[in-house]
């Protein structure tokens, strides 16, 4: 098969799908690889890294899309590059289609494959494919918040770490799940006062023996949840908001019960989900301000550490792109129910429930569309 590798073009993305070891594997299995010029570069990976892997590197995108069977790319199709897709098209990324109507509309129009990193499953019920990014989200919220309490910054000039002599800092984590975890695991070393808030029990348990005390285990519910809003400093949402709820847990009106100069870190960052006030944010500009409240929602986190980033991104995907290449794309799906649960569209179909419920749209199951 052959394979491209795109260089991402969204704001401030410096991370790379494929990394010169994982080129090395396809070029092992008989597989021709292509790599945009530059692709690596963010990420510490020159192009000749890559030609040494066995790639070829190519010129521009269009010449990427138009010579490959399989795109291997981080993010979304973004406008720039709807001019790309063609019926057939394997393209093997985040794709997040729920939160993008015009990207569902250019696949099914185009009848490009769209398998979405994000809704692949594994025998657990876990998403193996956002559980290394959400280990990298969570650390990074919690520096974000660092950042931004800053004065230089504009912030409150509150230092979130334990200091002699000072009242420590408050930070409430909704979701104890791989990003909260993280993010706890994080502010609880510098000593902050944490609570993670769970519906889960069975989770809060797990995570009780591996973090340390002072990390308070709340059972998440509405009037806990309020508690820790009145005096947190930060809040920051970790949930993994189903895409078909239309409510809210923070509703734009309880933010009036959080303190002057608190602030919202949404890693989760679903839009109207969760936080009801959430829009997604870039690096270039990560803020903004809901009744006086900062909220910091960048949907790509992990893209600020590019070197950790890719190098877990690809361990964690390229078993399954090698699936994709190594037995042609109708198998692969056919053959793994877990990378099934990843696909998005096919030949014009939307396979996506959850996106088909969100955006009030047709929709039918990955093994209809492929006649299983
Ligand atoms: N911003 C970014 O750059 C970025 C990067 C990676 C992942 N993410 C997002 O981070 C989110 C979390 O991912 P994850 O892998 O940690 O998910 P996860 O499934 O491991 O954890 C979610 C946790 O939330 C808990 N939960 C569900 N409903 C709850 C409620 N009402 N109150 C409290 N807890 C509740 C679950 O029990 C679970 O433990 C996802 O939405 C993911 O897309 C964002």
């Amino acid at each position: 098969m052959v394979i491209g590798i795109a260089k991402e073009i969204k704001n401030n993305e410096y991370r790379v799908a494929c990394t010169p070891e994982g080129v090395n594997e396809f070029v092992r299995k008989g597989h021709k690889v292509l790599v945009e010029k530059d692709a690596g570069i963010g990420s510490g990976f020159s192009n000749v890294a890559y030609q040494e892997a066995g790639a070829e590197i190519v010129e521009s995108a269009e010449e990427l899309y138009k010579r490959s069977e399989l795109i291997y790319k981080v993010k979304e199709i973004l406008p720039e590059e709807y001019k790309y897709l063609r019926k057939d098209l394997i393209v093997f990324t985040y794709i997040h289609s729920n939160a993008h109507r015009e990207q569902t509309d250019v696949f099914l129009e185009s009848k490009a494959i769209g398998i979405a990193y994000e809704d692949v499953t594994d025998p657990e019920g876990g998403f193996p494919l956002l559980k290394p990014m959400s280990e990298i989200a969570g650390k990074g919220g919690f520096i974000a918040a660092v950042n931004f309490s800053q004065k230089i910054h504009n912030g409150e000039g509150l230092l979130l770490s334990k200091i002699a002599g000072i009242e420590t800092p408050d930070i409430t984590i909704i979701g104890a799940g791989n990003a909260g975890f993280s993010a706890a695991e994080l502010a609880s070393q510098c000593g902050n006062k944490v609570t993670i808030l769970d519906t889960n029990i069975k989770r809060l348990e797990e995570v009780k023996n591996l973090l340390p005390e002072n990390v308070e285990l709340l059972y998440s519910n509405e009037a806990n949840l309020v508690k820790c809003m009145k005096r947190t400093d930060v809040l920051i949402n970790c949930i993994l908001w189903p895409k078909w709820r239309k409510d809210h847990l923070v509703t734009k009106d309880m933010l009036k019960l959080m303190k002057k100069g608190a602030m919202i870190v949404d890693v989760a960052c679903d839009e109207g989900g969760a936080i009801e006030t959430c829009r997604s944010t870039t690096h270039d500009d990560p803020i903004y301000y809901e009744e006086g409240i900062l909220h910091y929602c960048v949907d790509n986190i992990p893209a600020a550490f590019p070197k950790t980033s890719t190098y877990a991104l690809c361990n964690a995907t390229l078993p399954y792109a090698m699936q994709i290449a190594n037995k042609g794309v109708k198998k692969a799906l056919i053959e793994n129910s877990y990378l099934r649960r990843g696909l998005t569209s096919w030949n014009g179909e939307l396979t996506l429930e959850e996106t088909g419920l969100k955006q009030n749209r047709p929709y039918t199951t990955p093994e209809k569309a492929l006649g299983m």
